[in-house]
């Protein structure tokens, strides 16, 4: 049916495809002009203004649809890049499905969301970016508009000699997002510069690495194994994380281990924000956590003394980044 539709018609779309051509090769030829002068700039310039250009992108919020939200609006830079609620809200209030994860430890991750279900950061963008919950937008509508922004236009030709692109935004705030690493928290000061720090810091280090193995998946230096498990937090789970990916049902409520760096600032916890303290975050790993059929072998009961639970709060809170509260102020700025 298909192939005699088209061989009768083949005159038509034959000159359609003739003019759409030429039409291309016009309209191209400016820009292969603009191809031709561009000078690559060296790899270490090109890093930089990608970062810069990604931080921008980053706190504007024009890049939701109706110019309310940025992405920093749900990644808070004085709360680690989270955003202080269970769920997070996006365009017209709408509320999500998920805590918002800190954004610190990109760089050393190789899948994400919660469910590890996105391979890349530069594909990641895309997902907020277009989530009817989240940002809403449209990247063929998106990107028409943002090349109309002076700033994002020029610096897209100055690092790819191309005008603004999707490719140039995802790059550009994947470059920013690998950027946030630090290892400046009292603990680094410890293990890593030899500096004396108080006894209840080292006493908590000693419980999470030692008797209560949480360094099994919350592994040094990120705190983070990469893994995806079951921390028992329910017996059934509404959200079944793994899962939604794999269709699997060995992976109901499994999520990614999350990095334990800067927890301090990035309550509410878990996937779904529901554990509100880290205390309350000690007491569910106290009580072994719900019985589930994928719940990992290494979430068990355990005794913890309050004095022993101060020392894991102190190590817990040695964790925390000195450069984020002081230099990270949260900025938003659509003036350029
Ligand atoms: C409305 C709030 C909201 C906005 C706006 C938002 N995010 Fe997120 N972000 C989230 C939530 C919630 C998750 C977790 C989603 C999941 O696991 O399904 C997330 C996950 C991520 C992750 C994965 C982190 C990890 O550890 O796996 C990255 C990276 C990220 N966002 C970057 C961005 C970027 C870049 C933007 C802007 C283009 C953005 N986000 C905009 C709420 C938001
Ligand atoms: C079997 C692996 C595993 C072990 C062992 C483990 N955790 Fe976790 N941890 C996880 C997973 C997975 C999550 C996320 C679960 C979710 O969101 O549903 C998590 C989440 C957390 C969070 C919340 C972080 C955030 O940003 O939301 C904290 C804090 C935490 N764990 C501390 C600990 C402590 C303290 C121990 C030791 C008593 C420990 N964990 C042992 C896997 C583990």
């Amino acid at each position: 049916m298909l192939e005699n539709q088209n061989s009768r018609n083949s005159g038509v779309p034959g000159l359609l495809l003739l003019s759409i051509l030429v039409i291309i090769f016009a309209y191209c030829r400016p820009n292969d002009a603009e191809v031709s002068t561009f000078k690559p700039l060296s790899e270490t310039e090109e890093k930089l203004k990608l970062r810069e250009l990604g931080e921008r992108l980053f706190f504007d919020t024009r890049l939701s649809v109706d110019n309310s939200i940025a992405c920093a609006n749900c990644h808070i830079p004085a709360l680690a890049f989270t955003d202080g609620d269970s769920l997070s809200t996006g365009i017209h209030g709408r509320i999500g499905m998920r805590n918002s994860p800190s954004l610190f430890n990109v760089v050393n991750q190789d899948k994400f969301m919660w469910d590890g279900g996105v391979k890349t950061l530069e594909l990641q963008a895309l997902v907020p970016l277009q989530d009817t919950n989240e940002m809403g937008s449209m990247v063929s509508d998106l990107i028409p508009e943002l090349q109309k922004v002076e700033y994002y236009d020029s610096m897209s030709l100055l690092i790819s000699g191309e005008h603004f692109n999707p490719s140039v935004l995802t790059r550009a705030l994947g470059f920013y997002q690998r950027s946030l690493y630090r290892e400046q928290s009292l603990y680094d000061d410890w293990k890593k510069r030899g500096e004396d720090v108080n006894k209840s810091v080292k006493k908590g280090y000693e419980l999470f690495s030692g008797r209560l193995n949480c360094v099994a998946c919350h592994a040094p230096p990120t705190f983070s194994n990469n893994s995806i498990e079951n921390n028992g937090l329910y017996e059934n789970y509404d959200d079944p994380g793994r899962y939604r990916i794999t269709g699997d049902s060995s992976d109901i409520g499994k999520f990614k281990v999350p990095s334990l760096r800067n927890v301090e600032m990035t309550a509410p916890y878990m996937h779904d924000g529901s554990l509100n303290t880290l205390k309350e975050v000690i007491e569910h790993y106290k009580s072994g956590g719900s019985s589930h059929p994928t719940k990992s072998k290494l979430i068990k009961p355990f005794e913890l003394s309050k004095e022993e639970e101060e020392h894991l709060l102190s190590f817990l809170r040695s964790l925390s980044d000195k450069s984020m509260k002081k230099h990270w102020q949260k900025v938003f700025n659509t003036s350029y």
